[in-house]
């Protein structure tokens, strides 16, 4: 993990990170107390502080590191207290299967998951990490080649290192932790050296780990499918194990990279709430498994079933970053605090605080049907109600396999002369010169077999010799761990970009991988593939960026089948769903809001009845549901009534004005659309300005009802009880008080019905 400022453009260069490097030994006496991060060498313990949690762990007389405690600050306590002491055990089981393990190895009866595992070349798969040292940082390293969370300056975060030691194999385990002094979350990564003469292969490197009390505990978790994604679902664990996981090559649209553990009777504003996101886009894994005493270990990491990696003498692998965060203000604590530390220690660039542009995007508008002057009337609509940027979707390229559908022309990054004779530049100066920003769709990391690229380079996808290449949406994915198509995407994109006419870029990414192989590596590395391949898109991604620092990116994969922090480290936005069924989106963006910032969901109008659900809703409810995240447009402007266009140029009005409490708010859900209970026929929610100034309250009426008789109070969460407020539609000043325990009664009537307040603190 070197300390380089590559990832982060406003990362103070950290090789000045100074670091004390350290092993406890009888003479240190006192506790030594680094900021946030407490050693205690007599105690042989660490003690690491985020701003309401507390991280502890120790090491053993065997040298075994232990998880002792995650949760509220407690400070020192015996660890003889823990109930580990207690366990009664039988010959059937040791010691080891019981204990707290932080980063638990393999094969010494720990029965249950470990979170590292390797096979030397004599075929032993025992390992037996012992502390060897340890180190504090302070600021906070990068993950190298890989995205991760950054601190602006040294003195906001500090890093603990602790190596562990197997003395058969002479590898080295290093393990991250970060504190930020103004958050509540641990981020945490490992990285294996290896010493040995011999290499050695990793069988599976977790990025988390930890165990927890015996207990009863959910797994609250993101699943679904394309056009549902993220669906938040809670399961009971029981003893067994549950695997939570993407084996496509992608983190994908079954199964988000972020899981949570919580207790049963946590609610939204109560109860303690464990969640832990992956900073990666790719084959993930989350384990979650009780054992027969009633621990319960969760493992998150690069999925081990589509993993592994050869290890050659002297080299290191790195693991992706994973973030932790405790909340004992259950759930929605925890996403505050996932969205406040991924506001503002994961995203990057210039985007990062900036309004985001409104945009109208192509697609739905036309599909494939577009050419030159089309796009130049959609822009002249769209100026006149007052979109900032317009994007040409898909099929605006390829010559000698013209993008006419989904079966030609991917890879072939040139506009298609005939319906594009002005080139993209052409098209995009006729925009500018409208007043309006341009931008484009891209799908980098694919081919179709019918374009130019295929036919050069047919060894450039992922496939496997012998075998048949299986084409989904006409399309193979092209082989990112090879540096030469890394370097074909970044020069292709480059060349759409150098113009400067480019102000925003839709990355999609349209198919699950198969016949994972790359003719790039040998026989025995092939498992390497995957992962290789997110390292090459990362490379491709950091290279992009850098190098178009302005250009506003927004990631894609099918709607949203790579909504992940990875993608968040690089791209500042992510679409969310193709389906943009208001009702449909509700419960989409309230999945995706419990891990994911409000601003970096792409959230569009489209026009109705809905392509996916059949659905008609008013203009008035999809707005209401988009202006709940970075709103744009999805349809065709000049099919649009004077009405419709006058309509929509206020919503976009009101939207400027309340954009920032988008971006900037705390997300309080007040009714879940999956509440199964009368209530989730009302969803609600607000984001509240970190100061209670200002807030934004969005209620939803989804079916018709009596008015009246059933339909509950919104009551708001987090403003300031004593101020007085001034409320959108009401004459009289209210107090904070009021809002949160009286709270407001839209009138809403029919079915999909809505009401947004702007809630103005008086000065
Ligand atoms: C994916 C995206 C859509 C659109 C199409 C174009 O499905 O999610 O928004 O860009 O591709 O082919």
């Amino acid at each position: 993990m070197p300390t380089a400022a590559r990832i982060q453009p406003r990362y103070q260069n950290p090789a000045a990170l100074g670091h004390d490097t350290v092993q406890f030994s009888g003479s240190q006496k006192a506790a030594k107390v680094s900021g946030r991060i407490h050693v205690d060498p007599e105690a042989r313990r660490f003690r690491l502080t985020g701003k309401n949690m507390e991280y502890q762990l120790q090491v053993n007389p065997d040298g075994e590191l232990l998880h002792l405690y995650w949760g509220k600050p407690v400070g020192n306590f015996d660890p003889k207290l823990l109930p580990h002491h207690k366990t009664h055990l039988t010959s059937w089981q040791n010691q080891l299967d019981v204990m707290p393990r932080e980063m638990p190895d393999f094969g010494r009866g720990d029965n249950r998951t470990p979170a590292v595992q390797i096979t030397t070349p004599s075929g032993q798969v025992t390992s037996r990490f012992r502390y060897k040292g340890h180190r504090v940082i302070q600021g906070k390293p990068s993950p190298e080649g890989l995205p991760g969370l950054y601190a602006d300056r040294k003195s906001d975060a500090q890093t603990l290192v602790i190596t562990m030691r197997d003395e058969v194999t002479n590898l080295d385990m290093e393990l991250f932790y970060t504190v930020f002094r103004d958050q509540d979350v641990i981020v945490r990564s490992a990285r294996l050296t290896n010493n040995s003469g011999e290499p050695v292969k990793i069988d599976k490197l977790a990025s988390f780990a930890a165990d927890f009390d015996p207990a009863d505990y959910q797994l609250l978790k993101l699943s679904g499918s394309w056009a549902r994604e993220r669906q938040e679902e809670r399961m009971d664990l029981k003893q067994g194990a549950i695997n939570i996981s993407s084996r496509v090559g992608a983190s994908g649209h079954e199964h988000n990279p972020f899981v949570a553990l919580l207790s049963p009777n946590t609610t939204e504003e109560t109860g303690d709430v464990y969640g832990v996101s992956l900073v990666y886009s790719g084959s993930f894994s989350a384990e979650a498994e009780q054992n027969r005493n009633r621990y319960t270990r969760l493992v998150m990491g690069l999925n081990p079933a589509s993993f592994e990696w050869t290890l050659a003498p002297g080299e290191s692998f790195q693991t992706p970053e994973a973030v932790g965060v405790f909340s004992a203000q259950g759930l929605g604590g925890m996403s505050r605090a996932l969205h406040k530390a991924y506001k503002k220690h994961l995203i990057r660039g210039e985007w990062q605080d900036k309004p985001r542009p409104i945009l109208l995007n192509s697609w739905e508008a036309a599909f494939f049907d577009l050419n030159h002057d089309k796009l130049v009337r959609f822009a002249e609509e769209a100026k006149a109600m007052g979109v900032d940027l317009v994007v040409v979707d898909d099929g605006w390229f390829g010559d000698k396999y013209p993008r006419n559908d989904g079966t030609s022309g991917l890879g072939d990054w040139m506009a298609n002369p005939e319906k594009f004779p002005r080139g993209m530049d052409g098209l995009a100066e006729e925009i500018n010169a409208l007043g309006l920003d341009f931008g484009i769709w891209v799908e980098p990391e694919m081919v179709n077999p019918n374009s130019e690229l295929y036919e050069k380079h047919p060894d450039w996808v992922i496939h496997q010799p012998g075998r048949d290449r299986t084409e989904m949406r006409h399309q193979l994915v092209l082989d990112l761990g090879r540096k030469e198509v890394q370097d074909y995407i970044i020069e292709s994109m480059s060349r759409l970009l150098e113009s400067g006419r480019v102000k925003y870029v839709k990355w999609d990414m349209n198919r699950t991988m198969t016949e994972i192989g790359s003719a790039g590596l040998p026989p025995d590395r092939q498992k390497e593939t995957q992962h290789r391949y997110m390292l090459g898109l990362y490379r491709v991604m950091e290279t992009l960026t850098q190098r178009f620092p302005g250009v506003l990116w927004e990631g894609c994969a099918g709607g949203g089948g790579r909504f992940d922090p990875g993608m968040l480290a690089y791209f500042p936005q992510t679409w969310t769903s193709d389906n943009s069924d208001g009702p449909s989106r509700l419960r989409i963006q309230a999945g995706t809001v419990r891990a994911y910032p409000p601003m970096t969901m792409g959230a569009h109008v489209t026009d109705v009845p809905n392509t996916i659900i059949g659905r008609t809703t008013s203009l008035k409810f999809r707005f209401h549901v988009a202006m709940a995240g970075n709103l744009g447009l999805e349809l065709d402007p000049t099919k649009l009534s004077g009405e419709e266009k006058a309509e929509i140029r206020r919503y976009l009005e009101f939207y400027r004005q309340i954009r920032h409490i988008v971006q900037d708010g705390e997300y309080h859900l007040l009714s879940s659309p999956a509440d199964r209970s009368i209530a989730g026929n009302w969803p609600a929610l607000a984001y509240v300005l970190p100061d209670q100034s200002e807030a934004l309250v969005f209620a939803y009426q989804l079916q018709a009802d009596a008015w009246g008789t059933t339909a509950p109070s919104v009551k708001l969460k987090g403003l300031d009880p004593e101020a007085a407020y001034r409320v959108s539609g009401i004459d009289d000043p209210v107090s904070g008080a009021f809002l949160m325990n009286v709270g407001l009664n839209p009138k809403l009537q029919g079915d999909y019905d809505s009401e947004i307040y702007h809630v103005k603190k008086i000065a």
